[in-house]
């Protein structure tokens, strides 16, 4: 019997692919740059199986090039709104993700940005490149301690309240804004409204997921709010904060700081003038990246296409409701 074509749109780790490659005819797209739609549209031909990543846009028109045999888009990371999961469940095709390997290692990184933004890592190891470091200045290149600080958390998710936890063991004030009612709240401060986080917090750091509600969640408005000596960290996704209007607000110090591992677009345009400001520390989208969490995220991703293909729900399916195999 023919295997099932599975197809990997990115480089992946060896070790998980041959995995997939035991039980389906496997195609990985291991090309030098982000697949077009129509380099898309002719690979995932006939696939029964999507192993996609964050920055493939993965829309109808994809799943229809498929064809009727796609039954698994299997999606390497937690959030998935570069997938049209309606489109799919319109189509009858599971949509899986990987949540929990993440949290710890994305959490964590949010609090080194924290600390990198309050030290001024960035541009300090700018300032010794440049030659500027003639002697030890007592007043020169002063941070702050965290530790005197309120951070405000906007999303307490998994990672929103893990970031919580490590934050009131360094001994931050922690306060939070968030829908729902978190399942463990790591002794912070629920905030009513955002408006109010955000003018109370020293430091605020993103971590809902991106949704038509919070497109541009972060814009002009809201940057007005916050102090002027504040941070704004953004793990989550590029979109949620307004690139512009970030701009504008660093570059008339209405904020202090911004750490971005995440930019709308990306990879941001290269002519964004938020480029030149030295109060930005700017990462390419690598929260998750450790090798020991992208690889369990991998054999996730992987595990969640294999029990499609076996003809069972992933146990990681978002939209198992809609589908009825
Ligand atoms: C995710 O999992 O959603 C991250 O953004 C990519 O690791």
């Amino acid at each position: 019997m023919n295997k099932p074509k599975v197809v990997v749109t990115r480089k992946q780790f060896d070790s998980e692919m041959d995995r997939l490659r035991a039980v389906s005819d496997l195609t990985i797209i291991e090309s030098d740059h982000l697949p077009t739609q129509e380099e898309l549209k002719s690979k995932v031909k006939g696939a029964k199986a999507l192993f996609v990543h964050i920055n493939d846009d993965i829309n109808g028109e994809i799943m229809d090039a498929a064809g009727d045999s796609l039954k698994i888009i299997g999606q390497f990371g937690v959030g998935y709104d570069n997938v049209d999961v309606d489109a799919a469940s319109e189509r009858n095709i599971a949509v899986a993700n990987t949540p929990g390997v993440l949290t710890e290692t994305t959490a964590s990184f949010a609090f080194t940005l924290m600390q990198a933004a309050a030290r001024r890592i960035a541009e300090c190891d700018r300032f010794v490149r440049d030659g500027k470091w003639k002697y030890f200045e007592p007043l020169d290149l002063l941070g702050y301690d965290l530790s005197a600080s309120v951070l405000g958390i906007i999303g307490y998710g998994r990672i929103g309240s893990y970031l919580g936890k490590i934050a009131s063991e360094n001994n931050m004030k922690v306060l939070y804004y968030n829908r729902s009612t978190p399942e463990e709240t790591y002794g912070a401060e629920r905030i009513d409204t955002m408006k109010e986080l955000l003018e109370k917090s020293d430091v605020v750091s993103i971590h809902c997921p991106f949704t038509p509600e919070t497109n541009n969640l972060i814009s002009k408005k809201e940057l007005s709010y916050m102090k002027k000596t504040s941070t704004l960290i953004n793990t989550a996704r590029g979109p949620i904060v307004n690139l512009d209007d970030l701009y504008d607000a660093l570059s008339n110090n209405r904020i202090a700081y911004a750490a971005l591992d995440v930019t709308d677009p990306e990879p941001i345009n290269m002519d964004h003038p938020i480029l030149k400001l030295d109060n930005l520390t700017i990462l390419p989208h690598i929260a998750s990246a450790t090798v020991e969490t992208r690889r369990k995220m991998s054999m996730m991703t992987v595990d969640n296409i294999i029990e499609g293909l076996n003809s069972s729900l992933p146990t990681y399916c978002v939209n198992s409701e809609k589908i009825s195999w």
